[in-house]
């Protein structure tokens, strides 16, 4: 078989975690040059995801590092541009939608490479969300488009995208059935003191939470009015903002909310897997909550992994003091959790529809 030569862009936190089995699997057969745009940058927001997850070295840094949505992307498209130019890949793989995402496809498609798009087709519906814009644009441009489930798959139809549509499933479970034996890391429950089952464990990152005070404020409300510990991985973003809103006074009144840094991927999932409730805003965690059977409480109005809270393993609490105390003591595991993410598999379909899209098979 012929090898193709493929460029992979990943730059945020979530895109280690879905860039590693994809990477795992394409380099069985082909030449893959990994691309890190620099989106992510300290230690526990970047490199302990190539430590855990055996990413291989990218063989590129952009090294952006942090700015406007504008700055962000328009730094890394010229980069980008010259890199695929000189390395003339057959596709470029792109994962998400982050600033890196929109600006890998965007990149591309101006000078003709094609794009696949991993994880495309979901909608919030919600255009005030950075991400919504960056999914819709890089769907548009893309000549593969893997989606993870048959809601994604729908909302492209809808959108008149139905040519090289492929229903592969979640990467992300391909990621958590690998790590799923990982048991190297129980130890952390002990090093912030919880016993399982008796925390909940929580993440707020998203713009529309984290750089809004009231939001904000209304968020640690409901964590300090919960009645058991709450574990708060506290995004780099989010810190910023807890100090900027003069809320960090709220949180270490209280007696119940225990911070600790961005976790990597084995700790989260050991405190993830053993937390009563997960609170997030975070859209991977959503569904890592339903992977692992625990129930989650989304600090947004809408999701766009529609089948958790069909499926009645997430509800949506927005950022309500009242409605997120509440979602949580009703909190409760279904009897059922349908196969709707694929069967972990997704990373091989991705491969297998890439050969075939070129001919190879
Ligand atoms: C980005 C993605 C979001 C994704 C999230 C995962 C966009 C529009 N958003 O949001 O979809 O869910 O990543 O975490 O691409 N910072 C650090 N260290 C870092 C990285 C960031 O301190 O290594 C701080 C900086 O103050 C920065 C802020 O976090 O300004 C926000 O980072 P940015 O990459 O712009 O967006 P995220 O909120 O991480």
């Amino acid at each position: 078989m012929r090898k193709l030569s493929i460029v992979s862009v990943v730059g945020a936190r979530p895109q280690f975690i879905k860039a590693a089995p994809v990477s795992r699997a394409l380099r069985e057969r082909h030449d893959e040059i990994l691309v890190h745009s620099g989106q992510h940058y300290d230690y526990e927001m970047s490199d302990v995801f190539f430590e855990q997850l055996g990413i291989p070295r990218p063989d590129y840094n952009l090294a952006v590092g942090s700015g406007s949505h504008a700055r962000q992307t328009g730094e890394m498209m010229p980069m980008l541009e010259e890199l695929f130019v000189e390395r003339a890949p057959d596709l470029v793989l792109v994962y998400g939608d982050t600033n890196t995402t929109l600006a890998g496809a965007l990149a591309a498609s101006k000078i003709g490479i094609p794009i696949a798009h991993v994880e495309a087709g979901l909608r919030s519906y919600n255009r005030s969300m950075p991400e919504e814009i960056n999914r819709v644009l890089v769907d548009h441009v893309s000549e593969l488009l893997f989606c993870p489930t048959r809601a994604s798959l729908q909302n492209l139809g809808a959108e008149g995208i139905t040519s090289g549509v492929h229903l592969v499933g979640d990467v992300m479970l391909d990621t958590a059935r690998f790590f799923a034996d990982e048991d190297g890391s129980r130890a952390v429950l002990e090093e912030y003191g919880v016993r399982p089952g008796e925390y909940y464990l929580a993440t707020v990152h998203r713009a529309g939470n984290s750089d809004n005070a009231t939001r904000l404020a209304a968020i640690v409300d409901a964590f300090a009015r919960l009645d058991k510990t709450v574990l708060w991985a506290l995004h780099p973003r989010t810190k910023g903002n807890l100090e900027n809103f003069g809320l960090v006074s709220r949180v270490e009144d209280s007696e119940n909310i225990v911070i600790t840094p961005p976790m990597s991927y084995v700790h989260t999932v050991s405190l993830l897997s053993d937390a009563a409730v997960l609170l997030t805003d975070s859209g991977g965690m959503q569904k890592e909550a339903f992977f692992f059977g625990v129930p989650c409480v989304t600090l947004r109005e809408e999701t766009e992994w529609v089948e958790t809270v069909e499926s009645g393993w997430n509800q949506l609490a927005g950022a309500d003091t009242n409605r997120i105390v509440e979602a949580v003591a009703d909190a409760t595991c279904p009897t059922a959790k349908p196969e709707v993410y694929g069967d972990g598999h997704a990373s091989e379909a991705i491969v297998a529809a890439v050969e075939k899209h070129f001919g190879l098979v």
